[in-house]
């Protein structure tokens, strides 16, 4: 695991970005994972000043999305992912894959999404963002570490916190589809972005906890290649910090 602090959460997207433009300039990058919530947004912005034909050929697959919502209603992730990542980074739709979770048979869709995953080869790159319960994706604490595309519960913590999203609280749904911690295992890449002092409890177990199901992103401790780019809030309670900073600096031999 590689950590990354950086002074302002503009660096943060800032850096992701950058991690990701060389990725796909090197032609490393086909199939991007991406994220919805506040965290990844300034990151899109930046690709979206960077748009050029090898970033519109990209495949994308989002991480999850909410049960019962149709696909047309603006706080859907397929209404959020075509809004801040199809458009702004010029992607075909058709290229771009968010879970169903309006479908009838939910399991069927969630079995669907993990094929067309495989079919495309595999997530080249993934784009997290952390819950400040420690979730990734949607995937809540207790989640199993090994856990595919399925249908989740969503915490109430979780929908408090995406309520800023809707007009009321009562109007987020319950449910979710979420790819599961190990289906995004599997992503050969994974950048996961966090900014503000919310979120460094979760980053602090996540890094540097025991790697355990109550808090879903330790998961991530066995990835061979994940980094988490924080801003100075975020990174706030890391024990370590001394070291990953020198890490930083020094760089690898
Ligand atoms: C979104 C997702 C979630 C968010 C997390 C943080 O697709 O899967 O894990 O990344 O809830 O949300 P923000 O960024 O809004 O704080």
């Amino acid at each position: 695991m590689h950590v990354v602090i950086l002074e302002t959460p503009a660096d943060v997207g800032d850096y992701a970005a950058r991690e990701i433009l060389r990725g796909v300039d090197a032609g490393q990058i086909r199939n991007l994972g991406v994220a919805t919530g506040s965290s990844p947004l300034s990151l899109y912005k930046v690709l979206e000043r960077h748009r050029s034909s090898r970033l519109a050929a990209l495949h994308a697959f989002a991480l999850d999305e909410y049960v019962g919502l149709a696909p047309e209603h603006p706080e859907s992730y397929h209404a959020v992912i075509h809004r801040e990542v199809t458009q702004r980074l010029g992607l075909d739709p058709e290229n771009v894959h968010v879970p169903d979770g309006s479908a009838t048979d939910l399991a069927a869709a969630c079995a669907a999404f993990e094929a067309a995953i495989r079919a495309a080869g595999g997530i080249d790159l993934q784009i997290l963002g952390i819950g400040r319960n420690g979730h990734i994706g949607f995937n809540e604490p207790t989640s199993s570490l090994a856990s595919r595309t399925r249908v989740k519960t969503l915490m109430s913590a979780t929908r408090r916190d995406n309520a800023r999203f809707f007009s009321d609280a009562s109007c987020v749904p319950t449910h979710c589809v979420t790819q599961g911690l190990g289906t995004i295992l599997e992503a050969r890449r994974v950048i996961l972005v966090a900014q503000g002092a919310a979120k460094a409890a979760a980053v602090a177990s996540a890094v540097e906890g025991p790697l355990a199901g109550i808090c879903p992103a330790s998961v991530l401790q066995l990835h061979p290649d994940a980094v988490f780019v924080l801003d100075r809030e975020a990174a706030r309670d890391l024990t370590l910090q001394e070291y990953y900073r020198n890490v930083q600096e020094h760089g690898s031999p």
